[in-house]
């Protein structure tokens, strides 16, 4: 009998070493067609005589065309846009008194993981920095089978009942008659669809929130949205919300930069987790719980069920129980990241669902997706899906079968084969369901549990800091902006006036509008006679937490300052100093940060000591968008900075979107512009670090450390 523990800390490697059969490396081979025959011309086609036409029989011709028509496969009907990378799961707390998973039971314990960050509404080709909810999908090939925590980085979803989601993404996506806008939902069909869902008001805060910009796939929190169950040995159930924590803090961009990063580099996202992973900045969460005895389920003033609420830390602290450390990136990103299948229905024993009625449907929808992305219900076989742990059933043939399934039984209960395969008993591993009980009327309902959609879009206003809920508003106002129809903007002042009547007159001054007095009815319920069927009036429960700082990401700085893996953009010209230079790149690399040298010109400028200095890029073909922070090196040839336009536009937009800024030398100089007003001026703030004296070693280290503060948010109210 094969025996399922997970106890061996080396199996970090397992799922790299079950990859490993199917890598293909051409180096120093020969090029062969599919059948394996050595190709003497891949450079031309047989054709009769040399200007004649080509000939049906070139086989290999023919065969390296059709495999090109047909290299595409659809894109995620969701989430198409997408990157990935492999690593390790660890345990540092172990759980067995709450769950039997094999892979949570002893410290130190190592799973190998494939985690994919993606976003919602864009096509596979559109840009990391869309203001959209970001996905956070974790494979874990764990010793008992695939387990995947399918989850988001906010921690709540738009609608409560699985019917509702075609609806949300239609509304989102492109409108269909001019498939307009990509990647937006700054557009009139998705503000009319969450204008009538007033249970989306909580999510919609948090999509309008920095949340929905985060600065890197590795400064996000994930969440696992739905309440999950936990089971134990002793078959007793606790409910679970899964989290992750990011290492690096949580950091977001603000939504002008976003904007031109989109322009500038719409691969931002998928570079950065990359470029760290590729030197060696790994990127790590840990994975925390909130758990919830069964006889809790009652107990609050929300529904454990409803996947629009979270359960406040207040309520439930977050246990942490491992952490995720993502440490190698795929060697082909098709193969893997694009043919990677997710599903929360994948879950081993000692995990299971509730009766949340969007994981419902969720547990319907996945496969069946993936059966027409993918092309065949053998997709579990292709590499990156394929489980550590055996498999073994009496599933048979279908498109692409790799398995070559031996001996004339394929059914159960057979005596043919002995019984093989065989059923495993829940001692041996074999999973069961917990065991709930449900004795109710088969209704097209929707609890009443589930009628407060404000009380917590509220929670998580009232949690913000100040510039957290401007930047709330500012995107409010852009998105409805761009929406065209004037009664759905109105109607959507009416939501925001339930979950803040500030902030409904705000984004409501930003667009010429009045707030209406009531919400407009019907919206997608009502009572009595117009009630639509098994829908509930709004209601609002008395809230036990009015403000979480749990939610802000700014009331929660990162635990360890640190600058590693964050980008320096060194504005420099001929004539800088070299010293300057030097001194404070030597200072960022002993804190794995990078340094990149941006000049008028590409090729090297030459520095105030006669020597030359390499250009990383021109002010041309970069933009301080792409760096966390700008330094101004000292130099008698910098003067000339302040006449170029772009150079000046570069240093600009880093001060408007609050970096730290530093100059040394004669670099101040030019941050003594009337905006800037370095020296003392009253617009200075904690970001902007000045030194007279070029390559002064206090200076570095005092950037360094305003730099590792991320951005002075202040700088905004002298804007
Ligand atoms: C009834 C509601 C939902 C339905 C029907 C649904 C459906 C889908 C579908 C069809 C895909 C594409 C899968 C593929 O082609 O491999 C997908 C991907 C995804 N969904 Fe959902 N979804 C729902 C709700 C949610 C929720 C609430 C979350 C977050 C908790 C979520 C997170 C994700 C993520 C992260 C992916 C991308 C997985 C990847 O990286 O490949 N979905 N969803």
């Amino acid at each position: 009998m094969e025996k399922n523990t997970n106890k061996n800390p080396n199996h970090q490697e397992d799922k790299q070493r079950d990859l490993q059969i199917n890598k293909s490396d051409g180096t120093n081979k020969f090029l062969t067609t599919n059948q394996g025959v050595k190709i003497n011309d891949d450079n031309n086609s047989l054709k009769a005589g040399e200007r004649g036409p080509s000939l049906l029989e070139d086989f290999i011709l023919r065969e390296k065309i059709t495999h090109f028509d047909h290299e595409r496969i659809p894109e995620r009907i969701v989430h198409a846009r997408g990157s990935g990378a492999h690593g390790y799961f660890e345990v540092t707390h172990p759980i067995p008194e709450l769950t039997k998973a094999g892979f949570l039971q002893e410290t130190g314990q190592r799973t190998p993981v494939f985690t994919r960050f993606s976003t919602v509404a864009g096509s596979r080709g559109s840009t990391d920095l869309a203001r959209d909810v970001r996905g956070f999908s974790v494979k874990f090939y764990t010793q008992e089978g695939i387990y995947d925590l399918v989850g988001n980085n906010v921690p709540v979803f738009f609608i409560q009942d699985a019917s509702k989601f075609p609806d949300l993404i239609h509304a989102v996506k492109p409108e269909p008659h001019n498939e307009i806008p990509q990647a937006a939902s700054a557009h009139d069909t998705f503000w009319d669809f969450i204008s009538l869902m007033p249970e989306s008001m909580h999510m919609v805060m948090w999509a309008m929130s920095d949340r929905a910009i985060p600065r890197s796939y590795r400064m996000m929190e994930g969440f696992g949205v739905h309440t999950f169950r936990l089971i134990n040995a002793q078959h007793e159930s606790h409910f679970v919300k899964f989290h992750w924590k990011p290492k690096l803090g949580t950091h977001a961009v603000v939504w002008d930069e976003a904007q031109k990063i989109s322009g500038k580099n719409p691969d931002f996202h998928r570079e950065d987790l990359w470029e760290a992973i590729d030197t060696g900045n790994y990127p790590e969460w840990e994975l925390g719980v909130q758990v919830i005895p069964e006889a809790d389920e009652h107990k609050y003033e929300f529904d454990l069920l409803d996947p629009t609420k979270l359960v406040p830390e207040e309520l439930v602290p977050v246990t942490i129980i491992g952490k995720m450390v993502l440490d190698r990136n795929p060697d082909n990103f098709f193969a893997e990241t694009e043919q990677i299948a997710f599903h929360p229905g994948h879950v081993v024993p000692g995990i299971d669902f509730t009766n949340d009625p969007l994981l419902q449907g969720r547990l319907f929808s996945y496969t069946d997706t993936q059966l027409s992305r993918l092309g065949s219900p053998n997709f579990h076989e292709i590499p990156i899906n394929r489980s550590i742990s055996p498999t073994h059933n009496n599933q048979r043939d279908g498109h692409m079968r790799q398995e070559i399934n031996t001996g004339r039984v394929s059914y159960h209960p057979n005596s043919l084969g002995g019984g093989c395969p065989y059923q495993a008993m829940i001692a041996e591993g074999g999973f069961a369901s917990f065991n709930e009980r449900v004795d109710a009327h088969k209704v097209r309902e929707r609890s009443a549990s589930f009628s407060d959609h404000f009380s917590q879009a509220t929670l998580f206003f009232n949690s913000q800091t100040e510039t957290e809920q401007n930047h709330i508003v500012k995107a409010l106002r852009f998105e409805l902006g761009k929406v065209a129809t004037t009664a759905i903007r109105v109607r959507m002042l009416g939501l925001l006036n339930q979950v803040d009547a500030g902030l409904a007159a705000k984004v409501a001054q930003g667009l010429g509008l009045e707030v209406p007095a009531s919400p407009e009815k019907p919206m997608n319920h009502g009572v009595g006679a117009d009630a639509e069927p098994g829908k509930h009036e709004p209601t609002l429960t008395a809230q036990t937490v009015l403000s979480s700082d749990a939610l802000s990401m700014l009331k929660n700085p990162t635990v360890t300052p640190t600058i590693a893996s964050r980008k320096v953009a060194f504005v420099c010209a001929d004539g800088v100093s070299e010293a300057s230079v030097k001194s404070l790149k030597a200072a960022l690399l002993k804190n794995d940060a990078k340094a990149c040298i941006i000049a008028p010109h590409q090729g090297f400028i030459a520095t105030d000591e006669g020597g030359a200095l390499p250009v990383d890029f021109s002010f041309l073909n970069s933009s301080s968008v792409l760096f966390d922070a700008v330094f101004i090196p000292g130099g008698q040839g910098l003067n000339s900075i302040s006449e170029d336009r772009d150079a000046m536009e570069f240093i600009n937009d880093a001060y408007k979107h609050c970096k730290v800024i530093g100059a040394d030398g004669e670099g101040v100089d030019i941050l003594s512009a009337p905006l800037f007003s370095a020296k003392g001026g009253a617009l200075q703030d904690g970001g902007i670090v000045i030194s007279d004296t070029a390559g002064d070693a206090a200076f570095a280290q005092e950037f360094i450390s305003a730099m590792s503060a991320h951005r002075y948010w202040e700088r905004e109210n002298m804007l």
